[in-house]
């Protein structure tokens, strides 16, 4: 995908939200804001332990159309459900109080309130081309939106830098999901044309030249349409269980324990899962580090084994692909892809690959193949291009 189909396709989406907004409160709005979904290269479940993350933006955005209005009342209408909700003082007051989609903007408005900002009341049309429930982070993409706007139009002295953490605590506090701060850093951090280098301690972050085009590869991404199984509880499991090894290890979060001598360390673990669980994220947090000097020296083919080992590490260590997504890797790899592996939280989701450009059918047609010899559903695929993070869009 060029620059300009990026353009074209969040211009389309724009002109869904809009034309929402208008149709639907019969007024312009005074403007449209967009935040997109991510893949993750590599670095999973090393956020919240404190690690280091290298995702970049999809070109899907979600884009919510605002205007303003002096009551502190928040009517959000969303073109995926097609329902029209209103948001009252009392529902951003206490998380929790609005469950599903509106969640995520309730959220917004809690966590910004709760910061001692004050956020302006508005009507909100939202559209999105972010798959849902895919594991490319269509809730963050929402939340960023929102944020975005409300923070635009409000005139917050929120700066870029400090915005992820508040999308964060909105999913964390009022929407109950324990993630870390990599989804919600991508949508509004990330940059055209790179990857971002994100250390999950400091918030420092280095935008890495990921120009796939330009090396002639492309990142496939296979949506496994693997039904969804556990998904939070086993994130909220995974956590528990590295922070209690963080506990037991004697320090504040697993980023602190070194790659060198791990099977040492890993010896003062009774628990042969827990051992695991470990090794998952200390040889992560490597890989990551590994992947993003070979990006800085231009040697973009040679990540490919270090994503494949990310898989194996996730497969075997952490315990979170399921059938379809080692399916799609496995067969992304005979059909000659340099790297493959699943992206994102787990149990299900989507599967990257790294494959030279013209690829892109050849490998598509194998891992479809091999989805119908094990009679799974039929995958989705796309290539991304590492596109903008969120940003005033009209
Ligand atoms: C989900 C969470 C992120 C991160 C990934 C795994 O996407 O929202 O915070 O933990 O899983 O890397």
């Amino acid at each position: 995908m060029t620059r300009t189909d990026q353009r074209d396709v969040v211009a389309a989406v724009a002109a869904r939200a809009i034309d929402g907004f208008t149709s639907g409160y019969g007024e312009q709005p005074a403007g449209a804001w967009a935040a997109p979904g991510r893949v993750n290269l590599i670095g999973e479940h090393t956020d919240y332990n404190d690690g280091f993350v290298l995702p970049f933006a999809l070109p899907q955005q979600t884009v919510v159309a605002v205007t303003p209005r002096p009551e502190p009342l928040w009517t959000v209408w969303s073109e995926q459900s097609g329902e029209r909700i209103d948001l009252d003082l009392a529902d951003v007051a206490e998380p929790g109080r609005v469950t599903g989609w509106g969640a995520y903007v309730a959220g917004v408005v809690w966590a910004l309130r709760d910061a001692g900002f004050d956020v302006p009341g508005a009507r909100l049309a939202i559209a999105s081309d972010v798959p849902l429930g895919a594991g490319l982070s269509s809730s963050a993409a929402l939340e960023s939106a929102v944020l975005t706007a409300l923070a635009d139009l409000g005139g917050l002295d929120l700066p870029v830098d400090d915005r992820p953490a508040l999308a964060q605590r909105a999913e964390n506090v009022y929407a109950g999901m324990p993630c870390g701060i990599m989804d919600q850093s991508a949508s509004i951090r990330c940059r055209d044309g790179h990857a971002l280098f994100l250390d999950c301690r400091s918030l420092a972050v280095e935008q890495i030249p990921f120009d796939v085009d330009a090396a002639g590869l492309a990142v496939l991404v296979v949506d496994s349409r693997a039904p969804h199984r556990h998904v939070t509880g086993e994130y909220a499991a995974r956590r528990a269980a590295c922070e209690a090894a963080a506990r037991a290890l004697g320090v504040p979060a697993l980023r602190d324990v070194p790659a060198d001598g791990l099977d040492e360390t890993l010896a003062r673990l009774d628990d042969p899962v827990v051992r695991r669980r470990v090794r998952h994220v200390v040889t992560e947090n490597r890989r990551v580090l590994e992947t993003v000097a070979l990006l800085r020296a231009g040697r973009v083919r040679e990540i490919g084994p270090l994503l494949t080992a990310s898989h194996a590490s996730m497969r075997d260590d952490f315990e979170i692909t399921v059938p379809e997504v080692d399916t799609a890797v496995e067969a992304a790899l005979t059909a000659g892809a340099y790297g493959a592996r699943m992206t994102g939280g787990g149990f299900g989701g989507c599967v990257l690959a790294l494959i030279d450009a013209n690829r892109s059918e050849p490998v598509t047609a194998a891992v479809k193949n091999a989805y119908t010899a094990q009679n799974f559903t039929t995958p989705h695929t796309f290539t991304a291009t590492p596109s903008p993070g969120a940003h005033r869009h009209t």
